[in-house]
C-alpha cells in the first residue's frame, strides 16, 4: 500500500515542504492502517520544520493527531472494524493519505463531528485535560493566548469547572473570547494593569500559551505568591516559577472533550482548512502564531 507523505529534506520555511510516495510496510503488530481525512497542524509541526525544536532525524515527516477511516487491521482488534470513522493521535505522523496508528489511540468519531474538526481534537484537547489536571482546585486562572488551539478548548474546560476566566490576545479575538466564557485583555504594554482592571483580586494560577517575557512578568504581578505558573511553549522564561508543562497522552481525556465537542457543550473553531496540497499554507499561517482555534489539512 502506497502512502503519500509530506516530508522536508532540510529546515527553513514552508517552502523546505514536498510530498513524497512511499511504499509502507506490513501492518505492526497492535496498530490500525488509516485513510486519512483530515489531519490538524499544530505548532510543534511548524516549529520543527524550522528547527527550533530538533527531534526525530532528517528527512522530517508530521502530524500528531488525525481523523479517518480505518482500512487495516490485526486480528485481536477488539471492537474495532474496517471502515470504521475513527480519530486520535498518530503514531510516528499524521501528515499523509494513509498511516498506521496504535489501536490504543483510536476513538470513534461522533456523526455529529465533521472530519476537519475530528482531525484537530486530539493534540490540544489532551494538552488542555493535563493542564487542568495539574491546576488543580483552582478558582481562578489567567491564559496567556486564550483564542488558539489549546486556549480555545482549556478556556472552555475551566469554565465548565466553574473557574474564572480572564484570557490574552491581540484585542482581533475578545468576543471570541467572550464566546468561550473568558474575560479578554489585549496583551502589549501596560498588560499587568490591564489585567488589575478586570480582575484585582490575584490569580490561583496563570497558564502561558505565548511564551513572551511579557506573559512571565504580567503573571508574576498577577497571581498570588504561592499560585502555579506554567507554561506549554518550551521556551525558556525569565523566572524560575514557570514550570513546563504540555501535551499527555490519554484517549480517555480525549474522549472526554470529544463528547461535549459532539454534544455542542465545548465549541470548536476551524479557522481555515488546507487540501493535503497546499500544506505549505497551512504550515506557513501556523508559524505566524495568531490561528484562532485551529487549521487543518483536508485530504
Ligand atoms: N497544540 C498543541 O497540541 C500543543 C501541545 C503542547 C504544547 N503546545 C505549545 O503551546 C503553545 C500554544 O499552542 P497553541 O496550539 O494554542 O498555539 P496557537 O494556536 O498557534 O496560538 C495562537 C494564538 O496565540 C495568540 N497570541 C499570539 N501572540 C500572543 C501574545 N503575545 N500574547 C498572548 N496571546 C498571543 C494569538 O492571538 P492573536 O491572534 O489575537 O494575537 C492566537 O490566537 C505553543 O507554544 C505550542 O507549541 C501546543
Amino acid at each position: 500500500m502506497k502512502s503519500r507523505i509530506l516530508i522536508s529534506n532540510r529546515y527553513g520555511q514552508s517552502d523546505v515542504l514536498s510530498i513524497i510516495e512511499e511504499e509502507l510496510p506490513s501492518l505492526a503488530a497492535g496498530h490500525a492502517r488509516i485513510e486519512v481525512r483530515a489531519a490538524g497542524i499544530n505548532p510543534i509541526d511548524a516549529r520543527r520544520m524550522t528547527g527550533e525544536i530538533r527531534f526525530g532525524p532528517l528527512p522530517l515527516r508530521f502530524g500528531t493527531e488525525f481523523a479517518g477511516l480505518i482500512t487495516e487491521l490485526p486480528a485481536d482488534a477488539g471492537q474495532w472494524a474496517i471502515g470504521d470513522e475513527v480519530l486520535g493521535s498518530g503514531g510516528g505522523f499524521t501528515h499523509a493519505t494513509i498511516i498506521d496508528v496504535p489501536v490504543g489511540n483510536l476513538i470513534r468519531r461522533p456523526s455529529t463531528i465533521d472530519w476537519a474538526v475530528a482531525g484537530c481534537l486530539a493534540g490540544t484537547s489532551q494538552t488542555a485535560m493535563a493542564v487542568l489536571d495539574e491546576l488543580g482546585d483552582i478558582g481562578s486562572l489567567l491564559v496567556h493566548g486564550g483564542a488558539g488551539g489549546v486556549g480555545t478548548v482549556l478556556v472552555q474546560l475551566a469554565r465548565e469547572k466553574g473557574i474564572e476566566v480572564v484570557a490574552t490576545d491581540s484585542g482581533a479575538n475578545h468576543d471570541y473570547l467572550r464566546t468561550l466564557g473568558a474575560t479578554p485583555v489585549a496583551y502589549g504594554p501596560g498588560l499587568a494593569e490591564r489585567i488589575g482592571t478586570v480582575h484585582p483580586a490575584p490569580f490561583d494560577a496563570a497558564i502561558i500559551l505565548a511564551g513572551t517575557e511579557e506573559a512571565t512578568h504580567a503573571s508574576l504581578a498577577t497571581v498570588k505568591p504561592d499560585g502555579d505558573i506554567a507554561s506549554t511553549t518550551g521556551i525558556p522564561a525569565p523566572s524560575e516559577r514557570v514550570r513546563a508543562t504540555g501535551h499527555k497522552p490519554s484517549p480517555a481525556n480525549l474522549q472526554y472533550v470529544v463528547d461535549r465537542v459532539a454534544d455542542g457543550r465545548i465549541r470548536w473553531e476551524v479557522s481555515e482548512t488546507y487540501p493535503f496540497t497546499r500544506a505549505a499554507e497551512g504550515f506557513g499561517a501556523v508559524l505566524q502564531g495568531h490561528t484562532r482555534g485551529k487549521r487543518v489539512l483536508i485530504f
